[in-house]
């Protein structure tokens, strides 16, 4: 039987990343479960990740290299996983191409259409869990979290309009989104997160 794909999503400093090892464990007690992360995800995505966190690069060039390391990340770890039966945890996929390069940077949302079809073909996640801060609570976050790599030095705008695309497609998309409040502490996000795994 086929696998089951699962990404997280949020803004930075949301705190996705905080319960993706959790979740993965909750799982394993169901399933061979491969953890994984976009840009990046495989030898090549994972080069290409540096130069996306850290060189400067038009907007279009930033959008390619994201759906040309997702290409790789899709043949060499997504697609066989799930083909093996394992289940699949991404943090982030698509929908932080249509946030950020789309909402925050402002590359028009038909293009992105056009290379999500190209790239995935029919695949879609199963289950995106967003984590969804106001911008106040993500930027304190990350202040007393790390350095901020390019993207999480950029502005507030950016990421209003980062946060409302995400809230868009989540709209657009309800039987696979499932938005969870994450400004309360990281127990009662548990709960959330184990009454949703419970009915997924
Ligand atoms: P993301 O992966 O979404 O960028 P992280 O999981 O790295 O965010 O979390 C960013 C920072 O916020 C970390 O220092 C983390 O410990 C902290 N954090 C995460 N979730 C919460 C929470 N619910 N309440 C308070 N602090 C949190
Ligand atoms: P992130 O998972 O936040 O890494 P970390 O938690 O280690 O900082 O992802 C790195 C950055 O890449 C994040 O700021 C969002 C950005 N990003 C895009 O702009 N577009 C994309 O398609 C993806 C997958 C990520």
């Amino acid at each position: 039987m086929r696998g089951r794909f699962i990404t997280f999503e949020g803004i930075d400093g949301a705190g996705k990343s905080t319960h993706i090892e959790w979740v993965a464990a909750r799982l394993r007690e169901r399933a061979t479960v491969v953890t994984t992360r976009e840009p990046g995800g495989t030898p090549l995505g994972e080069d290409l990740r540096g130069l996306l966190l850290h060189r400067k690069m038009g907007l279009e060039t930033e959008a390619l290299l994201m759906f040309a390391a997702r290409r790789e990340h899709i043949a060499e770890v997504i697609e066989p996983a799930l083909a093996r039966g394992d289940w699949v945890i991404s943090d982030r996929f698509t929908d932080a191409t249509f946030a950020y390069q789309g909402g925050g940077r402002g590359l028009p949302r038909e293009r992105l259409e056009v290379l999500e079809q190209w790239v995935q073909g029919d695949l879609q996640p199963d289950l995106t869990l967003l984590f969804d801060v106001p911008l106040e609570t993500a930027a304190q976050r990350l202040a007393n979290a790390r350095e901020p790599d390019k993207f999480e030095a950029e502005s507030r705008a950016f990421f209003e309009r980062t946060r409302a695309e995400y809230l868009r497609r989540a709209a657009e998309a309800p039987g696979r989104f499932r938005v969870i409040d994450a400004t309360r502490s990281i127990e009662d996000i548990r709960v959330t997160l184990e009454e949703i795994l419970s009915s997924f």
